[in-house]
């Protein structure tokens, strides 16, 4: 059984309204996943502000620089696609990889800004390495707004919220894609629990099989 789990590698997407808990998941998995002997499984994270197009998204988000709508969205797609060589590198040598959001929170971020069709929104990330596993993390919003207030960067409104939340169940409509709706308002560790489950499942599932390319 240890063999096997070296052997495995997935990679998994955690995806979810504002504060459902992605990345609190996020973090616990890899570090269970770890502590279980799982060869290095990397935490990433796009909206990753590090790299020079992250500090644009970045500033973006913060409200310090205005950004056209389509340029916005393509720069988020432009950081998922700069980690791309390093995801692949990863996956191949076998090291799970879990993303806290990816293509799929661009799509429905920026298709809830009206005046976008799904189809354009899509189009700039496919062709992405493939989740193996999207989890979604369900929160009401209301029970979301109990987890603290909204801060003040861009976003970050109820009523913008409830529209991207309208625009990722459009998404999980696509059964090609391994979606896993997970409650969200149950206590950290037993959505820790569930989550690890799933992904140890998902992790046995992959082994062996090629990596695919999102939305192709
Ligand atoms: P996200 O990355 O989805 O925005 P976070 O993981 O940052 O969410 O969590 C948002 C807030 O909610 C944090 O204060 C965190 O401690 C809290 N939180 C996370 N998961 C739970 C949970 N299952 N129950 C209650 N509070 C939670
Ligand atoms: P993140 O830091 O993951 O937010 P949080 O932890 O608060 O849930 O993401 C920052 C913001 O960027 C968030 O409002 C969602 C948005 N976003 C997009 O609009 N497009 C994208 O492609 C991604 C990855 C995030
Ligand atoms: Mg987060």
């Amino acid at each position: 059984a240890a063999w096997e789990r070296r052997a495995a590698r997935a990679l998994i997407a955690l995806e979810g309204v504002d504060r459902a808990g992605k990345s609190t998941q996020g973090r616990r998995l890899v570090e269970a996943l770890r502590a279980e002997g799982t060869r290095r499984p990397h935490l990433l994270f796009p909206a990753d502000r590090t790299t020079e197009i992250g500090q644009l998204i970045s500033s973006y988000l913060v409200r310090e620089k205005n950004l056209e709508d389509h340029t916005i969205h393509l720069l988020f797609s432009a950081n998922r696609w700069e980690h791309v060589p390093m995801m692949k590198e990863k996956l191949h040598q076998g090291v799970t990889i879990v993303v806290d959001r990816y293509a799929f929170s661009g799509v429905a971020f920026t298709s809830a800004k009206g005046n976008f069709c799904l189809d354009w929104c899509k189009q700039p990330d496919v062709g992405l390495p493939k989740p193996d596993l999207i989890l979604f993390l369900q929160l009401s919003p209301e029970a979301a707004a109990e987890r603290g207030n909204f801060g003040r960067e861009r976003y970050e409104t109820s009523s913008f919220q409830e529209k991207v939340l309208q625009s990722f169940y459009c998404l999980m409509e696509d059964k090609t894609l391994n979606w896993k709706k997970v409650d969200a308002s149950k206590s950290i560790e037993d959505l820790h629990r569930e989550i690890k489950s799933l992904a140890e499942e998902t992790m046995q599932e992959v082994q062996n099989k090629p990596l695919g390319e999102l939305w192709k």
